[in-house]
């Protein structure tokens, strides 16, 4: 099987490895990728939000499946130009990718369906905005509309606060994104991350994971895209993912089919449990960076069958072969992330690191340049170990992040404590 992957990142480093190690792999092209990814898939350089272009070049490559990383080629609708060009492609349609796209789309498929979640009301209008947000008092959250890179929802702890995140989403601060704004009523819980294929009509659960969204230890500081993850989440019991699959995961996947939009890809539920109950806070429709190196270090070879079949529309004939394992993902950021960061500083040590199935540094933001590894990004690599327990694969991520020089780079070494 030729297989381009689309996505420059850890995640897409991860996917890549762990694909390669399938041997129904033939050709793998990551696009545009990363130094790191050049170490095992050819990269080559290619708009990946233009539908035109991945397809004629998918064509011209003769390229059997597509894998999408990220979700702005989903937003964009790339997958369904493939399809239509009789390609095999794993990840959403562009209908369907709204499920991340527009967190209001979520919020009424969530109501259609009873999935639970928090109370939420929509406005265009920043002054009836306001006047909800004074009627229901503070705690609470407002999130811009659209895809924001993660940067969209501000958890507001006074009035003030909330009032001021209205402003500054209608002021454009998101562009396009915060045409709307979104209002929620505010939940207390642990935080867990469940990941769940579909193929538009069967759900397989491929794993769960935490991850830590601050900047600074104790999990303080300003969010970022994350700063380590680990899997599984201990949070989220067999029993308790049971009744998120019927509570949240199958009514939402049926919800979608029945509109004429379903679902084929990825299904990333962000929930919050609090009292043994889960609730969801949002979907994504693609794997969360880094819980994706995490669970593709336990995942290994068989993510290709797992995402071709879901790909086919045979989950119903798949199912996950588990082994009694932990993962833990550390991310290196470069200084001032997540702020302004210089790029371009070089990262030496890594030649000589273990690479296994226990032991890879993922590539998030790295380039080549004359032999040498240099920082291209603001999250730049990410550690991750894996063991028999959650310890194990801690104190190997870490003694992984020990042997890298990057003077210029930081990390949390706290990753995992709450489940440590
Ligand atoms: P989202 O992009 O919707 O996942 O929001 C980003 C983060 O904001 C989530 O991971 C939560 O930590 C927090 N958050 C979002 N919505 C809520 C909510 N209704 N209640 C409490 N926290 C929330
Ligand atoms: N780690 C959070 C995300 O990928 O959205």
């Amino acid at each position: 099987m030729n297989i381009l992957i689309l996505g420059s990142g850890g995640r897409e480093h991860a996917l890549a490895w762990a694909i390669r190690q399938n041997p129904k792999c033939d050709r793998l092209i990551v696009a545009p990728g990363n130094a790191g990814i050049a170490d095992l898939a050819e990269c080559a350089a290619l708009d990946i939000l233009s539908r035109a272009a991945v397809t004629e070049f998918a064509q011209e490559n003769a390229i059997d499946f597509v894998v999408i990383g990220p979700e702005a080629p989903l937003a964009a609708g790339v997958s369904d130009a493939l399809r239509a060009a009789g390609i095999l492609v794993f990840g959403p349609s562009q209908a369907a990718a709204q499920l991340e796209a527009s967190k209001a789309f979520t919020k009424e498929i969530c109501d259609a369906c009873g999935a639970p979640t928090a109370a939420w009301a929509r406005f265009s209008d920043a002054g009836e905005a306001k006047d909800y947000i004074r009627r229901q008092g503070a705690p609470i959250v407002v999130k811009a509309d659209g895809l924001a890179a993660g940067k969209g929802v501000v958890v507001a702890e006074t009035l003030d606060q909330a009032l001021d995140a209205v402003e500054m989403i209608f002021d454009g601060a998101f562009g396009a994104a915060g045409a709307e704004v979104v209002i929620e009523e505010f939940m207390s819980g642990e935080e867990a991350s469940f990941f769940v294929l579909s193929d538009g009509e069967y759900c397989l659960p491929i794993g769960t994971a935490q991850d830590h969204k601050r900047v600074g230890e104790g999990d303080t500081g300003p969010n970022t895209g994350g700063m380590g993850a680990y899997s599984p989440a201990p949070v989220l019991s067999d029993a308790l993912q049971a009744r998120v699959m019927d509570e949240i995961i199958r009514p939402t996947v049926a919800e979608m089919a029945s509109r004429g939009t379903p679902f084929q890809g990825v299904l990333y539920a962000g929930l919050m449990i609090e009292g043994g109950r889960a609730r969801l806070v949002e979907y994504n429709v693609r794997f969360g960076d880094p819980e994706c190196q995490a669970l593709m270090m336990r995942l290994g070879a068989q993510l290709l069958d797992l995402l071709h079949g879901c790909a086919e529309g045979r989950l119903d004939q798949l199912a996950v072969n588990w082994a009694e394992d932990h993962a833990l993902s550390v991310v290196m950021a470069a200084q001032g992330y997540p702020g302004d960061y210089r790029k371009g500083s070089e990262i030496s040590g890594l030649d000589a690191l273990p690479e296994d199935s226990f032991h890879m540094v993922f590539h998030a933001g790295t380039a080549e340049r004359e032999g040498r590894i240099v920082a291209s990004g603001g999250r730049v690599l990410a550690a991750t170990g894996r063991g028999a327990s959650l310890a194990e694969a801690h104190q190997r991520a870490y003694a992984l992040i020990d042997g890298i020089d990057w003077p210029e780079g930081f990390c949390r070494r706290d990753i995992g404590w709450r489940a440590l």
